[in-house]
């Protein structure tokens, strides 16, 4: 096969890393890619990975036999739906099954229409009746942009003043999500949605405040591990049987079918597992660390295989730049990586090449994947490595794989 990946980040490199282990796989082409995928086949540049009808007319042009989308972005954009209509086979859901990420108040519906357990949750265009909602009620208050904002549009507080000032500022460009917060302990489930029905990932539990001890700003994800021992026996086929079958028999059942990566948010709430938000991806850096995981060809699982996971663990470091999240610092040379690559993986995310020097271009740059007989010695592995990776400013956390 001739695969084009679409993406640049850690989760795609680990995608294509995984696709080009395949013997299915004759070649590996990246759109746009980054200097970790361009060690693994062309990349091509000059075409915007959210522009559906390029993207499609160019995987045609070049008879691509397989596309895999990685962000959400060009999946809402509808780059599958005009790949498709060329006759090429693509994992990642069409325009109308993305808006479960694309729209907030969308995937409330859905989940009402299915019965799938969530919380209470108002939707709304203007800032009056928006204060209207949020003065009726106690905190904590949850204000989201109901449409995609890069991980940027949810506010949780307790101050009914900044939940206000929140819902004003992103009404601004579109409506606003009012909904319930919902308490308990977060867990992501991931299932691989094919044409025989989807199958559950391993866990991962990532880490999303920048510090140690879980202190600091929210990030993309400054680390994760699997296996995850400690969550309530059968939830993952308890997750799959409340939220992801019903779901996607719903958007069956409403002609907007549902293949590629479903990404379920949820909170164990007193009240059971409850979905907090769908994402129509994988994870970062859950990808980087469950993929390595996985012993079968990622080919036959997207095509409806069962997925075979060794029982060996990982733990995935992320280095972020200087200054992330708010003002990463760029253009830094990064040292050590081929020596990290000695006994860990190292997926390319805020990297760019010049010459023969790799440099910092992006918030997290790098996911650095050790693997072991468990935690503890796919944690030493991943920080050997981590730490033989240097540039001024680098961030990382020191206890990613350690109960939090
Ligand atoms: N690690 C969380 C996310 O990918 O959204």
């Amino acid at each position: 096969m001739k695969v084009l990946l679409i993406g640049s980040g850690g989760r795609e490199h680990a995608l294509g890393w995984k696709l080009a282990s395949s013997p299915r796989v004759r070649e590996l082409v990246s759109l746009p890619g980054n200097p970790g995928l361009a060690q693994l086949g062309p990349v091509i540049e000059g075409i915007d990975a959210t522009d559906a009808g390029a993207v499609a007319a160019m995987a045609a042009t070049q008879r691509f036999d397989l596309v895999v989308v990685g962000p959400e972005a060009p999946l809402a954009a509808g780059v599958a739906d005009a790949v498709q209509r060329h006759g090429i086979p693509v994992f990642g859901p069409t325009r109308a099954a993305a808006r479960l990420e694309a729209s907030k108040s969308h995937a409330k519906d859905v989940m009402a229409r299915a019965g799938v357990p969530t919380g209470w949750a108002v939707t709304t265009t203007d800032p009056e009746e928006a204060q209207r909602h949020l003065e009726d009620r106690p905190g904590p208050y949850v204000v989201k942009a109901d449409g995609l904002a890069a991980g940027k549009g949810v506010l949780v507080t307790d101050s009914r003043e900044d939940a206000i000032a929140w819902a004003d500022r992103w009404l601004s460009e579109g409506p606003v999500v009012i909904e319930e917060f919902l308490d308990g302990p977060e867990v992501s489930v991931f299932a691989v949605c094919t044409d025989s029905g989807a199958r559950p990932l391993e866990p991962a539990r990532d880490y999303k405040r920048l510090g140690d001890g879980d202190t600091g700003p929210n990030t993309g994800g400054m680390g994760a591990y699997s296996p995850v021992d400690d969550l309530p026996p059968g939830l993952v086929d308890d997750v799959m049987r409340r939220v992801i079958e019903p779901t996607l028999s719903q958007l069956e059942d409403e002609g907007t079918p549902f293949r590629g990566f479903l990404y379920a948010g949820l909170v164990l709430t007193a009240d059971g597992p409850k979905v907090l938000e769908f994402n129509v991806r994988l994870g970062d850096p859950e990808t980087q660390t469950v993929l390595p995981r996985l012993d079968n060809d990622l080919i036959d699982v997207i095509e409806g295989a069962d997925p075979v996971w060794s029982d060996r663990a990982t733990v995935t470091v992320v280095l972020a730049a200087a200054g992330y999240p708010d003002s990463p610092v760029k253009d830094a040379e990064i040292r050590g990586i081929s020596d990290a690559e000695a006994d860990a993986l190292v997926f390319h995310a805020g990297t760019r090449q010049e010459g023969r020097k790799i440099l910092v271009d992006g918030g997290r740059v790098l996911a650095v994947v050790g693997s072991g007989d468990d935690l503890a010695d796919a944690r030493g592995r991943a920080y050997d490595a981590a730490g033989v990776i240097t540039w001024p400013g680098r961030q990382m956390r020191t206890d990613i794989g350690l109960a939090l």
